[in-house]
């Protein structure tokens, strides 16, 4: 008897109201208060105004540092000591008060030697996805290497730099007291790393502007930054730096360098690092920060002013002979970008 009405099939209305109990229950489950995951208490950090921009503000806080490490870092940076011939510091060629670079063509080292490339600013390097033109140095410590190396530099070494600091009392004390190892390249490097870190310059005008300050810029400085991501100017200089994390060839659309002729290695770009042929007169893309303030320009120092760089970004970027007006309107635009450090004005 058992085993028969196992094998009867269940009548309809049964399956029916079996059928209709399921659902029941998977809907009073899915829509039980208590079963749903709680709504995030804070879906979103608070969006800045005009944040749908291409450009984002700098902080306007120092990002979180060791004091003791920056101004450690900052006594390294001014000292001549780091060249042979105790004549040339970090801040010869980064001259904080002139936007951080020399405003020459190219740098003058010790014995009066002179570089071969331009000088880029020390300014917010540290929002930078590489460092140097061709971005051969991936940190602000590797960076270091170069300039107290190198012989139109500083023309030093790591061990002479190390005994000369050893027999200054300034750092002897100084050193033990931010690194228990004392004073070592390592040391030196991080120290004037993290100095670097700190040189942000927030609150430039066109910064202003993106917080919701509308003001902070005129209409024709506006009308230039309408320009500027008109004409594609942003698909290379954009993010928190307005460049410095992309690598794009110089003469992207005209041949920058037929016209130049005599090519030196400076110009090679990032082929000197690669030996890729598709990597020829390949660059950081400059950083337009503080950009009214170091002049001259491009990685050979041949533009003097901003309206020849403009243009020829035009000419050379973006296949187009850019207007007098249109030019003069992106340079007003470029001119916003100027920051402050430490709460005054660059
Ligand atoms: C003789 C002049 C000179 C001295 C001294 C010098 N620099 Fe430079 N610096 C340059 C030049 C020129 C470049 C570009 C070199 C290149 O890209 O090949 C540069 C590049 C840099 C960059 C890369 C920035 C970027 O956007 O790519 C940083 C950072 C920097 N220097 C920091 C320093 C520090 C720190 C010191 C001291 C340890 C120093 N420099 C000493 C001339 C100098
Ligand atoms: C395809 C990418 C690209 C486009 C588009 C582009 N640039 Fe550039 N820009 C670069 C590169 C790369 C450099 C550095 C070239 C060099 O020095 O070798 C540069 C350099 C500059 C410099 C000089 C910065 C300095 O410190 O020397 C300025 C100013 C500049 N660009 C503004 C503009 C403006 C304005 C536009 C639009 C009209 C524009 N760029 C379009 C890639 C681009």
């Amino acid at each position: 008897m058992i085993m028969g009405s196992m094998e009867r099939p269940l009548p309809l209305w049964t399956k029916i109201v079996l059928g209709a109990v399921l659902i029941t229950c998977i809907y009073a489950w899915e829509f039980w208060p208590e079963n749903k995951p709680p709504a995030p208490r804070s879906p979103r950090l608070p969006v800045l105004t005009g944040s749908a921009e291409p450009i984002s503000p700098l902080p306007l806080a120092v990002p979180d540092l060791d004091r003791r490490k920056v101004a450690l870092g900052r006594k390294l940076f001014n000292e001549p000591k780091l060249s042979h011939d105790n004549t040339i510091s970090c801040a010869n060629c980064h001259q904080l008060d002139h936007g951080g670079v020399d405003s020459m063509k190219y740098s003058l080292g010790i014995h009066g030697q002179i570089g071969n490339i331009n000088a880029p600013t020390v300014y917010n390097c540290g929002f930078n996805f590489r460092q140097f033109w061709n971005g051969r140095a991936a940190t602000l410590e590797e960076q270091i290497d170069g300039p107290v190396n190198n012989p139109v530099e500083m023309g030093s070494n790591w061990s002479e730099v190390i005994s000369k600091l050893r027999k200054d009392p300034s750092y002897s004390a100084a050193f033990p007291a931010v690194y228990p190892e004392g004073i070592t390249a390592e040391n030196i490097k991080d120290a004037i790393g993290t100095f670097e870190r700190s040189l942000v310059t927030p609150n430039s005008r066109f910064d202003r502007f993106l917080r919701g300050d509308a003001t902070a810029i005129t209409p024709e400085e506006l009308a230039g930054y309408k320009l500027f991501k008109r004409y594609g100017c942003i698909s290379c200089h954009q993010g928190i730096n307005i460049g410095g994390n992309l690598y794009e060839k110089l003469g992207v659309m005209r041949d920058y360098f037929k016209a130049k002729g005599n090519i030196t290695e400076a110009d090679m770009g990032r082929y000197a690092v690669t030996k890729d042929i598709e990597d020829m007169h390949v660059f950081k893309v400059p950083s337009l920060r503080n950009v009214a303030l170091t002049a001259p320009y491009l990685h050979d120092g041949s533009a003097a002013t901003l309206e020849q760089v403009v243009k020829i970004m035009g000419e050379h970027q973006l296949g187009l002979d850019l207007p007098a007006e249109d030019i003069s309107e992106i340079v007003a635009f470029l001119k916003t970008l100027t920051g402050e450090y430490e709460g005054k004005p660059l």
